[in-house]
């Protein structure tokens, strides 16, 4: 039977990748069971979204209905050392699968950040502000929801840091604590520089939602608590005791270094109207499903 529904969801072995694979909705399992859709995870190593001929030989012979589009550079690190690199998969790449999902009438979700803005607004950032990226990594994916919107349907989703435990082990903010206090280094992290966390489990059952609504443009999708960089460490650490983690209140007026993004404030009332739960603060999150951080580890 050929499925009328077919997705995509690369970066499948990624931090948020892998949970939507794992949290795929009931409605879409059960027609998956009848052979009307299909959810392909596009890794590496069946597709290298680099080679962009390989992309279009793939989507002639089955093109998807609908991208969720989570595969990048996605550290900061990473994409000042490799520019070039983090322009092709970041931006280029995105336009590309805009183009393709265009042209065969499919719907593009796309994975952008927090870190398009600077951090200097005290007031929650809305949708409709002006972008002010502060380094490579921001510029590329900025430059991307610009090429993004050349798709009519399409759905750019800003997001900020997501907590999970990543299957692969090389990417996400909760990794890179546990490998320094696996280390015996003490974090430290600032109480003047502020992001909204949200978990990773959240973030792949929310899109899933949003990818199945109708909704177009842009939408910020971040934690509905506004934490210091401190109190995220601070909350982490309380998961991991068997690792006697450490955390050192830093200050940004004590720092030189690459600009950094003091206050990322978004507004999420708009994305809240379209959702079926309410959006958690981190911290509450943590308290009642600490299991989901610390399991098996
Ligand atoms: N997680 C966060 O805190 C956060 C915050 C803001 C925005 N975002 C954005 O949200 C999205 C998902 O984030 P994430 O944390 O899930 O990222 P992630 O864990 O780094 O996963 C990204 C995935 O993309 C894959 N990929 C990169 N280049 C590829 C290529 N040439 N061909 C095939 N696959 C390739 C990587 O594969 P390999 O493992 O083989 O390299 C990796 O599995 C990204 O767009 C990110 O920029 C994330």
């Amino acid at each position: 039977m050929n499925p009328s529904e077919r997705y995509w969801i690369t970066g499948a072995q990624g931090l948020i990748g892998s949970l939507l694979m794992q949290q795929i909705p009931d409605s879409i399992q059960v027609k998956v069971q009848a052979g009307q859709a299909e959810v392909i995870g596009i890794t590496r190593d069946s597709l290298d979204l680099s080679d962009f001929d390989a992309i279009s030989e793939r989507w002639k012979s089955a093109p998807p209905t609908c991208v969720i589009h989570t595969a990048a550079l996605s550290r900061v690190g990473d994409c000042n050392q490799n520019p070039d690199l983090a322009f092709h998969i970041n931006t280029d790449l995105p336009e590309h699968l805009a183009r393709l999902c265009q042209a065969s009438g499919s719907r593009l979700v796309f994975f952008s950040t927090d870190l398009v803005f600077d951090g200097l607004k005290t007031e929650p950032y809305v949708e409709t502000d002006e972008v002010k990226p502060v380094h490579v990594y921001a510029e590329s994916k900025a430059s991307a929801e610009d090429r993004v919107r050349h798709c009519e349907n399409h759905l750019i989703l800003r997001t900020s840091l997501n907590a999970g435990r990543n299957p692969s082990r090389r990417s996400g903010f909760v990794e890179e604590m546990k490998a320094a206090w696996i280390a015996g280094r003490t974090l430290d992290l600032f109480v003047d520089e502020y992001r909204c966390p949200i978990p990773a489990s959240v973030t792949a059952d929310g899109v899933w939602e949003l990818a199945l609504q109708d909704c177009r443009g842009t939408l910020h999708w971040v934690g509905s608590q506004l934490m210091s960089r401190f109190e995220i460490g601070a909350t982490v650490a309380a998961c991991f005791p068997e690792l006697h983690p450490t955390v050192r209140a830093g200050t940004l007026r004590a720092y030189s270094g690459p600009p950094r993004c003091p206050h990322l404030n978004l507004d999420i009332s708009k994305v809240s109207k379209l959702l079926s739960f309410e959006i958690p603060g981190f911290q509450e999150w943590v308290k009642q499903n600490q299991s989901q951080l610390a399991d098996g580890d």
